[in-house]
């Protein structure tokens, strides 16, 4: 197959969604259809019930289950799908971000009954600061969910995107008929427990046409006719564009869990979801079907076995065609590399590749020289632009409990925070260091993992802060006066950018109005 259709047939994407909207059953059903698991129930879901908080068995486990589902490739209709897998958990938040990173379109699970959520809502916000384009599924119609007009306009107003439907439901709960697919003009009938297939749909090119009347009575065929041509006023046709450039995202209806608006959505992405797209670095925007190698690492996860210090290095490949045991450039060291056991993933496999195209993710065996955002071309010395670290929002001091292990603990920290397990700041002034994490839950994960892999104990002291802000400014004199000044409110990130830390909304409003030469910036690109 040619180099160019290799790309074009390759569609990268996320499926993300607040926990429990069902983004591990739709993943499943999509698994099935791609023919890449044969049962339903092989996926696992990969959340931490919220009991398992402090289970760090379930911890481990968890780790386990989304190195095997990272990245989950299949075929369907000859087109090669990456469905990157994002954490489920809350905690994990940033993970599932830099994940956004590395796809280029999603897929946005919504509950019918719960609608927007806080987790939606966040998510969304990352795909608008990039443009990714959105489809949105709206699940458990089984279900009896929200007055379907209610929850398309609360969609569009928390998530600030405009909506266009596809498919149309007919009813919700237990008097659920099925949906009309408003562009292929045909019915998909609902039954619940069963695979749909072709005989259930029945094509009504006129929705006058009494045959509607004798499949799902008078009178929701009447309510189906009104609203069908409600929507046709409001929502006309769906530009391509408008998609790509995320600025409206289509919508089904269905049921994952019984398999039922899947397809639908499946043909559909397929038809419009966008190839591997061209990336922003530095120095210049790379197209995907330039001839030379680039990639950038957005995920790196510690391997299993605490023995042995490895780990995976997860890699977009966004030009050129990566080869097995060739030599190349990574930028950041200034050094070449080649990887003998470059791994693919397939649902819940590694196999060893020999190449791979833009648009795939592949994994690279890693023994500490990766770090987030990190790039691999043949020679030339750029950075992709867009990978930014969130503020974090719960801060804690470090504390060494054993003195004699003080090196393997700035080793481990050193290497934890790389893997983007955390965030390190050092305080000004003082030497005092500082983690902060989305979630709890990430401080047990350091600690436990400091002690296990490491050797290093380690306690924790909570902090007052809030938010951390990257500061530049143009006047370099009165950045450094402003650190000087809030000292115990400065300190530096781990590539030395300097970072205020706020006690709370109101202290930051305070400087941001008196500090106006000073920028204060709330995501930091790890590369600038
Ligand atoms: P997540 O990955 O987004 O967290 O969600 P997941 O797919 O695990 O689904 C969350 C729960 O919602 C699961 O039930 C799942 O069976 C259910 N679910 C998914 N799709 C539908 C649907 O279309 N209709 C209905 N009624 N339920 C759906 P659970 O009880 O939490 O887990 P399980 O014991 O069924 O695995």
């Amino acid at each position: 197959m040619s180099y160019a259709k290799e790309i074009s047939r390759r569609r990268t994407f996320a499926i993300i969604s607040h926990p429990d909207a069902g983004k591990t059953t739709l993943t499943e059903k999509f698994l099935l259809f791609g023919g890449a698991i044969q049962t339903a129930g092989a996926v696992k879901s990969n959340k931490i019930k919220k009991h398992a908080t402090s289970d760090f068995m379930e911890i481990e486990r968890q780790r386990g289950i989304s190195v095997a589902t990272s990245v989950m490739t299949f075929e369907y209709k000859n087109f090669l799908i990456n469905l990157l897998d994002t954490p489920g958990h809350k905690d994990f938040a940033e993970d599932t971000y830099r994940t956004l990173t590395a796809v280029d379109s999603v897929v946005l699970v919504v509950d019918s009954v719960n609608g927007v959520e806080e987790q939606t809502r966040r998510l969304m916000e990352v795909c608008r600061m990039r443009n990714t384009p959105v489809i949105v599924f709206i699940n458990k119609m089984d279900r009896d969910g929200k007055n379907r007009f209610d929850l398309l306009e609360e969609i569009e107003k928390e998530l600030k995107i405009q909506l266009h439907p596809m498919t149309w439901p007919i009813n919700s709960g237990k008097d659920f008929k099925g949906v009309y697919n408003l562009d292929a003009k045909n019915l998909l009938f609902f039954t619940a427990n069963t695979k749909a297939s072709d005989e259930d749909s029945l094509v009504i090119e006129d929705l006058q046409d009494s045959i509607l009347n004798e499949k799902i009575g008078e009178k929701d065929a009447d309510t189906l006719r009104e609203d069908v041509g409600l929507i046709d006023g409001v929502y006309g046709k769906l530009e391509a564009d408008d998609y790509l450039s995320g600025k409206v995202a289509p919508v089904f209806f269905g049921s994952a869990i019984n398999n039922f608006g899947v397809k639908e959505l499946l043909d559909t992405f397929i038809k419009i979801a966008p190839e591997p797209l061209s990336r922003e670095t530095n120095k210049r925007i790379v197209e995907a079907d330039e001839p030379k190698l680039c990639g950038f690492v957005f995920k790196i996860h510690a391997n299993l076995d605490p023995r042995h210090r490895d780990r995976i290095a997860f890699m977009r490949v966004c030009s050129g065609r990566f080869e097995r045991n060739k030599y190349y450039h990574h930028v950041r060291l200034d050094k070449e590399f080649r990887f003998s056991n470059p791994y693919s993933f397939m649902a819940r496999s590694k196999d060893i590749i020999e190449d791979a195209y833009p648009g795939d993710v592949i994994g690279l065996f890693d023994t500490g020289n990766f770090k987030i955002g990190d790039t691999l071309t043949e020679g030339e010395d750029f950075y992709f632009t867009g990978i930014p670290s969130f503020s974090p929002e719960i801060f804690k001091e470090l504390v060494n409990k054993d003195p004699m292990k003080t090196k393997q603990l700035e080793k481990g920290v050193t290497q934890l925070t790389d893997e983007g397990v955390a965030q390190l700041f050092t305080q000004f002034g003082g030497n005092k260091k500082i983690i902060g994490c989305v979630g709890e839950l990430q401080f047990e994960v350091i600690q436990y993992r400091l002690l296990h892999e490491y050797g290093a104990a380690c306690e924790f002291r909570v902090l007052p802060f809030y938010k951390a802000c990257w500061l530049t400014s143009k006047d370099e004199k009165k950045l450094e006066e402003f650190l000087r000044f809030k000292q115990q409110n400065s300190a530096e990130d781990k590539d030395g950018n300097p970072v205020y830390l706020a006690q709370s909304e109101w202290f930051l409003n305070t400087e941001i109005t008196n500090n106006t030469d000073i920028e204060f910036h709330f995501t930091s690109e790890i590369h600038k």
